[in-house]
């Protein structure tokens, strides 16, 4: 298969006409890759767990790219035109939020709190506004309205999945991609991009990595054994 595009965690081969087979790697990168590692069976985990998230998802109907798992480390998806967008949804503050307004990590937050990134390594992903979406002409109105709507459904349910698996879903960073008039979910739903903390509030998710934490590796393994329940 040709492959398209080599990402920091992922590989993206075209496979048919309207589909991709992505590859997920062990390679982690964080703070704009300026530091990088090996999470061994990271990739395993993100595949499986993403796969999981998309079914799931699907049925409680939200759009996503996902069509199937292929193998340990692969699954196949609709080739979409990704939005140079990354849209967070917090629930606690944590990460770049806390340090940016000195909030102790795990400080609530009045409500589901929605922010857009530009995607853009050179740029470090700065924050952008809604009007500065629509300005720059990188999501027309209705498809903003659409990444919002569904931002906000996926931040329900997946929190609600996690609760009943006894996690806090903290934050989590989504992707979407326009194909033939709709935008759907894209990339991935991982412990690379959601924060995730267990009953005695110890991440389980890349802030292991990220802290020098230790047990990355098992924090992501009980993921994936909690999410497949
Ligand atoms: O670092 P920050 O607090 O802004 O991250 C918010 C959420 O988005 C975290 O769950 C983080 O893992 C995720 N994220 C991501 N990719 C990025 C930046 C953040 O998946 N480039």
């Amino acid at each position: 298969m040709e492959k398209l595009y080599e990402g920091k965690a992922k590989v993206l081969y075209r496979e048919g006409p309207d589909t991709l087979r992505v590859y997920f790697k062990d390679e982690a990168t964080a703070f704009n890759a300026q530091k990088r590692g090996v999470i061994p069976g990271k990739g395993v985990v993100n595949n499986k767990v993403s796969a999981a998230l998309f079914r799931y998802l699907e049925a409680h109907g939200v759009k996503t790219h996902f069509l199937e798992e292929v193998s340990d480390r692969e699954m196949r998806v609709r080739r979409v035109e990704i939005l140079p967008l990354e849209v967070i949804l917090r629930f606690l503050a944590a990460g770049s939020f806390a340090r940016r307004y000195g909030l102790k990590e795990g400080t609530p937050l009045g409500a589901p709190l929605l922010e857009f990134s530009l995607k853009n390594d050179a740029l470090g992903d700065p924050l952008i506004c809604e009007n500065a979406v629509l300005a720059l002409g990188l999501a027309g109105e209705e498809e903003l309205e659409a990444v919002k709507r569904t931002t906000l459904k996926v931040g329900e349910l997946l929190k609600a999945f996690f609760a009943e698996r006894g996690l806090e879903l903290v934050d989590f960073k989504l992707e979407f991609g326009r194909l033939g008039g709709e935008v759907l979910l894209a990339d991935e739903i991982s412990p690379d991009t959601m924060r995730l903390w267990d009953e005695k509030g110890e991440p389980l998710d890349k802030d292991r990595f990220r802290k020098d934490l230790g047990g990355v590796e098992e924090a992501y393994r009980e993921v994936l054994r909690r999410v497949l329940g």
